[in-house]
């Protein structure tokens, strides 16, 4: 007779540390590794990684950050609708060419009134502007100055240089610079019908683009923003829309849910933006999503901080969800993110080889001094609070839908997340720096110039549990930390 029942005749599922990259013969130097990507049917990126939509980890800061590296930063939803269309919007004017709420002066001002305005909204010049918005002259810092202590009460109309060159809204870098440099000037108020003003071009502004030449920018050069929206929140994915995000993503632990489903595709059908949909781990539901979605986000419980696994019984281990997923998700030209579990830049580039085209970290983010929060100082070492966004912190200050059933009352939450530190690291683009290192230097031992020709080239190993010690540093006591690799994230 069968020793099992048929219940037990089950598939294995795999994760990061039972698997390796074969390496292959390779033509490829890492820095020669070109790591742009697709997050979504319309979004590209210059490289493949995205910061978590969690309280501890993305704001307007990380956002920033993430997309002048090359990424996308996902803004966390445990936040007003209007904040979050704040928050949207400062990542979207962060570095456009034309800045448009520009700080301006009246020409009846006191030269000490706008001296005092220009510190408070840390600028160094502003156009001078009548009633309607006429450009009058402008003034700078340079103007202000032999007024400074004797004419401080002079008027703003008389210290202004009120011969003004102006340029009109579809002005160039290129040509502004030239403006500036024929007229020895550093910034060019933008008009249109003749005189109004709409806008300001300066040389920082410029010069500050150009140090960020791997930056992900949607068609008109603005940073590219992410927010998460809840499966039911129609109102706040209409709002993110209409503030410009460029890819919205429908947050949910369990999207495989007929009516998250129902309910993300009228989402998808009312926003311009892109609709993400996740999270999810399996073909069948990769099958439901990718009908609609312009991109689909993988992962049931892997995260550093859930214990969706634990507390449920329910879950897939990662590299099988994101290659399940991939798999249907490929077929249809639908882009794959894996979210969670990410802890070294291998694990990062194993799941981009399992099919995914770009990938979402929480806790290698966390740390970082653009992720909300303070550093705190524990036995003589720096951290910053890590947590779940369905830990009971998270879920007491309003972001727990994800995970919180409708009935649940306070005190009565089921969390699927714990509360956490996490050790403090510095700027986000020293980690995203070995992060994107190790990704390509991955795809060097593939011999793969692409992220696309990767996926087709990479093949995985199996990995035994003696073969996976062999792969941690061993045998030895490590004296000095690198900057990628700690045994704590064992
Ligand atoms: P890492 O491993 O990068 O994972 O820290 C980040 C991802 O974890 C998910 N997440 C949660 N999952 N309970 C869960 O089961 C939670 O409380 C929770 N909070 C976040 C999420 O997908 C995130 O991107």
């Amino acid at each position: 007779s069968e020793p099992f029942s048929e219940k037990l005749r089950v598939p294995e599922a795999l994760t990061f540390d039972d698997v390796l990259l074969r390496p292959k013969e390779s033509r490829v130097e890492p820095d020669e590794a070109d790591t742009a990507t697709r997050v979504s049917t319309n979004v590209e990126l210059n490289v493949p990684v995205l910061s978590a939509a969690m309280d501890t980890v993305t704001e307007g800061d990380m956002g920033i950050a993430m997309a002048r590296h090359g990424g996308l930063g996902v803004l966390h939803r445990n936040m007003d609708v209007e904040t979050m269309v704040e928050e949207i919007e400062r990542i979207k004017r962060a570095d456009e060419l034309i800045i448009r709420d520009v700080v301006t002066a009246s020409p009846d001002q006191t030269v000490r009134e706008v001296d005092e305005m220009m510190d408070r909204r840390g600028v160094s010049g502003a156009p001078v502007v009548g009633d309607d918005d006429e450009v009058l002259g402008i003034i700078s810092a340079t103007d202000i100055r032999p007024y400074l202590e004797v004419g401080e009460e002079d008027l703003v109309s008389e210290a202004m240089t009120d011969e003004v060159v102006t340029a009109p809204e579809d002005v160039t870098a290129r040509e502004a610079l030239e403006l500036m440099y024929e007229h020895k000037i550093e910034r060019v108020p933008i008009v249109e019908n003749g005189d109004r003003l709409i806008g300001l071009v300066t040389m920082q502004g410029i010069l500050q683009r150009r140090e960020y030449d791997q930056a992900a920018r949607d068609d008109e050069g603005a940073l590219v923003a992410g927010a998460a929206v809840g499966p039911f929140e129609l109102d706040r994915a209409r709002a993110a829309d209409e503030a410009g995000v460029d890819v919205l993503f429908i947050d949910c632990a369990h999207a495989h849910n007929r009516n998250v489903i129902d309910s993300s595709r009228e989402i998808e059908a009312e926003v311009d933006a892109d609709v993400v949909v996740g999270n999810i781990g399996t073909r069948e539901a990769a099958a439901e999503a990718v009908d609609f979605a312009d991109g689909v986000k993988v992962g049931i419980g892997p995260g550093s901080i859930c214990t969706t696994r634990i507390v449920t019984g329910a879950g897939m281990p990662q590299i099988t969800a994101v290659s399940q997923v991939a798999d249907v998700a490929s077929q249809h030209d639908v882009p794959v993110i894996a979210d969670g579990g990410i802890r070294y830049s291998g694990d990062a580039i194993k799941a981009i080889a399992a099919g995914a085209d770009a990938v979402m970290l929480g806790s290698y983010f966390a740390g970082t001094d653009e992720a909300p929060g303070r550093v705190i100082t524990m036995n003589g070492k720096k951290y910053k609070q890590y947590r779940g966004m369905g830990s009971v912190g998270a879920m007491n200050e309003g972001g727990g839908e994800r995970y919180l059933k409708e009935e649940e009352e306070d005190e009565e939450f089921v969390p699927e997340g714990v509360e956490a530190a996490t050790p403090y690291k510095g700027s986000v683009q020293s980690e995203l720096h070995q992060l994107v290192g190790g990704m390509r230097s991955g795809m060097g031992y593939v011999g793969a110039e692409t992220i696309p020709e990767f996926k087709d080239r990479s093949e995985f190993v199996r990995v035994s549990a003696a073969g996976q010690q062999e792969s941690h540093p061993h045998d030895v006591m490590i004296t000095d930390e690198a900057p990628n690799y700690s045994p704590d994230s064992n």
